[in-house]
């Protein structure tokens, strides 16, 4: 058969085209990550945590410090350094607008790198006396550095604390869990002993009405939070489109932290960004699905007043803890503090307080009021680490 002039010429330009679209999408796939797990300078903190450079510096505490679990990974530090002293302070600027009104997220994040720069001192040489800020959230000064606690250092010669291996393991998360494996016992134990705060109070539930309540209070609220314009605009702030935009930013959220699967990461990684509406109702659709059901843990952290300050650091200390000893016995863990989100929403919008309500009643106690919700469970894959940014970006010596 002979092929005319032009019919050639259209089947060389189709073939052309293929090769274009076909090698477009070899190229975006390539840009956009999708056949690479994350990589690059904003991962080499997890190395650095215990660099020579560092050891046997305040700076170690701050590489240690850094790694923490903190909301929507907005990292809200600075470190002020000198020998004897590190001064925690909020950078209340990277907040999250709506979705924690009142910075108590952001107070439990700083929580969380003061309890990893504690577990880091010794092993550094220092004992370290936490002084933490005194006062209540609502009263705080938006915008620029304001002190949440001062670590001062003095020499020492005690052993490393066992967690302290365990910083660079911790990663949340969101993956199924294997529910049919349960809880291990002996580390439901080791967590109810943990509480070392008179202010923090730790509520575990692995069954029964609790359990069941909890579940629902945290798909409730999601679905809440969805319907929320403003909260899913703020929260979506924190998205980052793509490794381009992570290696710029090397804080917030990306997808390969997401807990999906494999195919439907490539494909997510491979497509345009969600926008905000339809990126949250997927995470919904994952709370609903796969986060509540799949937990064989559901656990609060409460403290006796929700919006004061060093409380809400105890509690953020409490959860590094109780996620540091869980990594260290390769336990998987979560945080899904949506139930609290909406306490705060509703409270800023002078809304009834249907989610406070709904905690209340599950902690069945009126001295305690919850502020950090989360789930447990043995992993079916390993988490992944997510960005930081450097040391040497956050920490500013005296
Ligand atoms: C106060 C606080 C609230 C959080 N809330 C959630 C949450 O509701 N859902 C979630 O998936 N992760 C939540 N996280 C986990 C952070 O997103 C996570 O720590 C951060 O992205 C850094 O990742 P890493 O923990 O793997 O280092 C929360 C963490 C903190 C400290």
């Amino acid at each position: 058969m002979t092929t005319s002039p032009t019919r050639r010429r259209l089947l060389q330009g189709a073939g052309v085209l293929t090769l274009v679209v076909a090698g477009g999408a070899v190229w975006r796939a390539h840009d956009r990550g999708v056949f690479a797990e994350p990589s690059g300078a904003a991962y080499d903190p997890w190395e650095m945590w215990n660099a020579p450079e560092y050891e046997g510096t305040p700076l170690a505490l701050v590489a240690a410090g850094i790694l923490a679990s903190n909301p929507h990974n907005t990292q809200p530090w600075v470190f002020r350094v000198s020998d004897t002293e590190i001064e925690v302070l909020a950078d209340t600027s990277r907040h999250l607008g709506s979705f924690d009104p009142y910075l108590r997220e952001m107070h439990v994040g700083l929580g969380c790198a003061v309890e990893n720069m504690a577990l880091a001192a010794p092993a550094n040489g220092f004992t370290v006396e936490v002084e933490s800020a005194p006062g209540t959230l609502t009263a705080i000064e938006r915008g620029g550095l304001v002190r949440a606690a001062a670590l001062r250092l003095s020499p020492s010669s005690a052993a490393a604390d066992p967690l302290y291996e365990a910083i660079p393991k911790r990663h949340t998360n969101r993956y199924p869990y294997d529910l049919a494996r349960g809880f291990p016992e002996e580390m439901l134990r080791g967590f109810a002993a943990m509480p070392a705060d008179e202010n923090v109070a730790l509520s575990l539930f692995t069954e029964g009405k609790g359990y069941e309540a909890l579940g629902r209070a945290i798909i409730d609220a999601t679905d809440e939070i969805v319907a929320d314009h403003a909260m899913i605009e703020d929260s979506h702030a924190w998205f980052r489109d793509g490794p381009d935009e992570m290696a710029r930013e090397r804080s917030g959220l990306e997808l390969d932290t997401a807990g999906l699967s494999p195919a439907l990461l490539a494909a997510a990684k491979f497509l345009p960004a969600l926008p905000a509406e339809q990126s949250h109702a997927a995470w919904a659709d994952q709370t609903r699905d796969t986060h509540v059901p799949t937990a064989a843990l559901l656990g609060l952290i409460s403290v006796r007043d929700r919006y004061d300050r060093p409380q809400s650091l105890a509690a953020g200390r409490l959860w590094q803890r109780l996620h540091l000893s869980a990594s260290a016995a390769g336990i998987a863990m979560h945080p899904l503090n949506q139930p609290v989100e909406t306490i705060d929403r509703e409270r800023q919008l002078e809304m009834e307080a249907k989610s406070e309500a709904r905690l209340a009643e599950i902690v069945n106690n009126p001295d305690w009021q919850p502020t950090f919700c989360f789930r447990g469970g043995l992993p079916t894959r390993e988490a992944p680490a997510s960005a930081r940014r450097s040391v040497e970006t956050v920490a500013e010596k005296v």
